[in-house]
């Protein structure tokens, strides 16, 4: 007898399944899907856990009859595509007919649906893809799918899920894209019974980008309309002066599909370069309508990659529809009063409406190079210089025996803007002005903590939070309070900065929080702390190009020799590279 042996369905399902449905994420993702190819313009998502213990979708779409609802359970049953021909002209987001058996196969499944022709409804009981129940009932015309403890039968999957609030995280990145690219949809999000995310679903997408980036970001955001040849593009993308440290807010479509992709990425990524400061992001969303037989979708069973049939005119594309939005310059105009669905329901504490920005941040209309500024808003690199007096007075206070090492140092000169150059103890020394000033920023935060001086703010800065952005704050907001913050909740995803450490007074505070929370993802606790606070020294430090006083220059030089740990950063680099006396002799052969 031969070897070769043809898999039963459930381990075939099974394996399936590996591809279709890698974490939480992926199953809801499938779902919403399966409801907006049933035209559904009511979806509901509800997910406990991140999505590992429950996921629960409903949708008021078509539904389906009793004999479509068992079929939909078998491996390649499909009601969106009956030829291969028809993979070319692909409307729905679905089309291979392995989502629903590939779920059912790794969970605890219930499927309720019943079309509106149909007098009762179907429910359908699946476990770890074997059938358990099916009964008629009573509900409303659609389709609800339940999954209960997802992978309970692949332990090895469970292994390699993350902590709930990462899985949670992915999930709502995909239902903010979902509701960008289908605002008739209504979507409401539910995490446990707190409701998260809901857009209304009419049809108005600057309301939905406003919910998805928050208003704040939404006001300094700019249309994309672009056509070249045959390829359309639209979206929102931020200006230069509203960046993040991550790109974690650039969600890129095609035909409404939401996709991962290198190319546009890199289009975009090339379209900014020279315009965006280095190492940031725009807050952007890109839209490519294009011919469905000019795209595949189907490389992988997650359907989140496209092949371009013509690569080359995507990237042009994408490329100038960013370019051009630049190019133009920018032409300060008022925005629209923002809609009243801006200002959320129950939010009576809020008083800071959209109109109330208006008020706070007049508009100025000209043009000249002096409103750069203003249309840019505040470089973020901001060359703020060194503040002695501001920063240092602990050291003054703690060392000040040690302060007299450097006070027989020769004058220290500054070389590219960059390095500082100083006599000291027989040798020359050569030290990065960034990087020094980092380690003493940090090791002021690390060794003070408490008494890190906490300034108040003379205006009191209101920062917006996504409801990601919310989560990852919650992680942090112990740190930044022991260091010097004093944030307060406004509700809605308001937080006012009231006072923050005393170096940090004229920095661009708001980015810095965002960029702190978006960059700070460690779980130990005490690697978290840290990482905060390097990251807070590195931003306020002097930069790389930055020119200094002589009296700068000198007090840089004077706190860092007081310093700890002052022969590299925290993040391990060298400060310092030192010349002997002996040596230098040697190059001009006086020995
Ligand atoms: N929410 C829903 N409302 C109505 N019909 C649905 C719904 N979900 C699934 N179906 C039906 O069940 C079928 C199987 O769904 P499934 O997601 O497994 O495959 P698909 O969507 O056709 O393709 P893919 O595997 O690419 O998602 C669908 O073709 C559709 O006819
Ligand atoms: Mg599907």
């Amino acid at each position: 007898m031969g070897k070769i042996r043809i898999l039963d369905t459930e381990t075939i399902n099974k394996i399936a399944a590996g591809e279709v449905v890698s974490r939480p994420f992926s199953v809801v993702k499938e779902l919403i899907e399966n409801s907006l190819d049933a035209n559904a313009t009511k979806i509901r998502i509800t997910v406990q856990n991140g999505g590992k213990s429950f996921i629960e979708i409903s949708d008021d779409g078509i539904g389906m009859d009793e004999e479509d609802a068992q079929l939909s359970f078998i491996r390649h049953a499909t009601s969106k595509l009956s030829s291969v021909e028809d993979l070319f002209f692909l409307e729905s987001m679905g089309f291979r007919g392995e989502a629903i058996p590939s779920i059912a196969a790794v969970s605890k499944f219930t499927m309720r649906t019943k079309k509106a022709s149909s007098k009762t409804g179907i429910e359908i009981v699946i476990e770890g893809g074997k059938q358990i129940s099916q009964n008629q009932l009573a509900i409303s015309d659609g389709t609800l799918i339940q999954i209960k403890d997802l992978f309970y039968n692949i332990p090895a999957r469970l292994k390699y899920l993350k902590q709930d609030q990462t899985e949670f995280m992915h999930i709502l990145k995909f239902v903010y894209a979902s509701s960008i690219a289908w605002p008739n949809v209504s979507f409401q999000l539910y995490n446990g019974l707190k409701k998260v995310f809901a857009t209304s679903g009419n049809n108005n997408l600057e309301e939905v980008v406003s919910e998805v980036f928050t208003y704040d970001i939404f006001k300094q955001m700019r249309k994309i309309e672009y056509q070249l040849d045959e390829i359309g593009v639209t979206g929102y993308i931020s200006l230069p002066s509203c960046t993040k440290v991550d790109r974690d807010k650039q969600l890129f479509f095609v035909n409404k599909r939401y996709i991962q992709s290198d190319i546009l990425g890199k289009a975009l990524r090339n379209a900014i370069a020279t315009i965006f400061p280095s190492q940031r992001h725009p807050y952007c969303f890109l839209n490519i309508s294009i011919d469905p037989s000019e795209v595949d979708i189907n490389v992988h069973p997650a359907k989140m990659e496209a092949k371009f049939a013509d690569e080359k005119t995507i990237y042009r594309a994408v490329y100038h529809s960013v370019r051009n939005i630049f190019e133009k310059g920018f032409i300060p105009t008022q925005p629209e009063p923002a809609p009243e669905s801006f200002i959320r329901e129950g939010d009576d504490k809020i008083v800071l409406s959209p109109q109330s920005y208006y008020k706070k941040e007049p508009i100025d209309r000209s043009f000249s190079p002096a409103s750069m500024d203003m249309i840019f808003g505040e470089p973020v690199s901001n060359a703020d210089h060194y503040n002695p007096l501001e920063t240092f007075d602990y050291i003054e206070k703690k060392q000040g025996n040690d302060r007299q090492v450097a006070s027989g140092l020769m004058p220290v000169m500054q070389i590219l803007n960059t390095y500082l150059l100083f006599w000291h103890q027989d040798q020359l020394w050569v030290i990065d002005q960034h990087i020094a000033h980092e380690r003493i920023l940090y090791e002021a935060l690390k060794e003070k903590k408490q008494e890190v001086i906490s300034q108040e703010l003379l205006l009191p800065e209101t920062v917006f939070f996504d409801k990601t952005e919310e989560i990852l704050y919650h992680e942090v907001k112990i740190v930044l309070s022991e260091i010097g913050f004093n944030i307060e909740a406004f509700g809605s995803g308001s937080y006012i900065i009231r006072s923050v450490p005393q170096f940090l007074i004229n920095k661009n505070i708001k980015t810095m929080i965002k960029d702190i929370i978006s960059e700070t993802t460690e779980k130990d606790a005490g690697k978290k702390y840290n990482n905060i606070l390097i990251s807070i020294a590195c931003k306020a430090a002097v930069k790389a190009g930055d020119s200094l006083t002589n009296m700068e220059m000198n007090k840089l030089v004077a706190d860092w020799l007081c310093v700890k740990n002052n022969m590299s950063c925290p993040h391990g680099r060298p400060i310092a590279k030192t010349f002997m006396k002996t040596e230098i002799d040697k190059w001009f052969s006086r020995r």
